[in-house]
Parts: C-alpha cells; structure tokens; sequence
C-alpha cells in the first residue's frame, strides 16, 4: 500500500468508527429518555400496587421481577396496561388472581414508556420498546 493510500484508509475506518459511535450514543440517550419518563409514570401510576423496587403486593400483587414472564409476555404488557387484566398468573412460581384496571387514559407513547421502566428496572435489562411497537400490541389485544 502506498502512504497515501494507508492515509485514507485510515481516515474512511475512523469516520466509520464515529458514525457508529454517534448512533449507539443516540439510541442509549432515546433508551436513557424513554426510561426516566416511565420512571415517573411508575411512580405515580403503579408504585402503589406493585412496589418501589417493584416487589409487589403481598398475595395480591404480582411482582415485576420475574424477568422470564416478562419477556414472555413482552407483546401483552401493553394491553395489560391498557385495557386492564385478569386472568390468572404464574409470576416467580406464585399464582396470582386479583385483577388490574386499565389505564384508558394513556398514549402509546406513555405505555412504551413505562413498559422500558419496568423492563429496565428490578434486575431486568431488555432494551428499547418503541411507541411503535406499542400501537402494534395494542392492535391485537384480546
Ligand atoms: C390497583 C393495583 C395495581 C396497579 C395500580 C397496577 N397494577 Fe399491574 N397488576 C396488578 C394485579 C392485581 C395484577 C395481576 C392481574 C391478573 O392476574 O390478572 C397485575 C399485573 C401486572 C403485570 C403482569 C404481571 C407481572 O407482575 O409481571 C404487569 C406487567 C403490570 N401489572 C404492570 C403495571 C403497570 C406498568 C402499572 C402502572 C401503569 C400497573 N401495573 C398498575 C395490580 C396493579
């Protein structure tokens, strides 16, 4: 390789190094965003029923530590959130049986939100959920 050749080499490798650079910063802060916004919601919707550290209840909560059930659920949590539920659920090899109003009042956006919190918190570590992803859910609730 001639000089002139490393030399542009090397500068296409660096921009390419920021490029992915700036977008992996981009999508940690909308992820950073996304979580303290449904830190908030939490508090003042959920926190009551389902604890600060997300412990739950008693018998009549289910706790949001169950990061299985969460990820097997992930595309019910909305209408959970919604529409309300109640059926019954295995969360942490514990069933529960009580039911959970919905929440009519809230956007998409609200909903993923929140979703992020709780999916982001008590020990769970799943990533992004979009409000996009949230509309799609929310088509298909039973
Ligand atoms: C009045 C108490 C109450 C409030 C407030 C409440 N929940 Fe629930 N939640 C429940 C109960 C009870 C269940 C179990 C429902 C069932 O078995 O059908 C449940 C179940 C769930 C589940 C699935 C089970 C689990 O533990 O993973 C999720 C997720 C959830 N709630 C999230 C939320 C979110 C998010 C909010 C706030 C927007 C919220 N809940 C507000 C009582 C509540």
């Amino acid at each position: 390789m001639t000089l002139k050749k490393i030399v542009l080499y090397s500068l296409f490798l660096g921009a390419i190094a920021m490029v992915i650079h700036a977008c992996q910063s981009a999508s940690e802060i909308e992820l950073a965003k996304y979580h303290s916004n449904g830190k908030d919601i939490y508090k003042t919707k959920c926190q009551n029923c389902h604890g600060e550290n997300g412990e739950g209840l008693g018998e009549l909560t289910p706790p949001l530590t169950d990061t299985i059930f969460l990820q097997q659920n992930k595309q019910k949590l909305a209408c959970y959130i919604k529409n309300g539920v109640n059926e019954p659920m295995e969360i942490n090899g514990k069933i529960y049986h009580e039911k959970m109003a919905g929440f009519k009042d809230m956007h998409d956006i609200d909903i993923a939100q929140v979703i992020v919190y709780i999916t982001n918190s008590f020990e769970n570590k799943q990533g992004m959920y979009t409000y996009e992803q949230v509309a799609n859910d929310l088509k298909n609730c039973k």
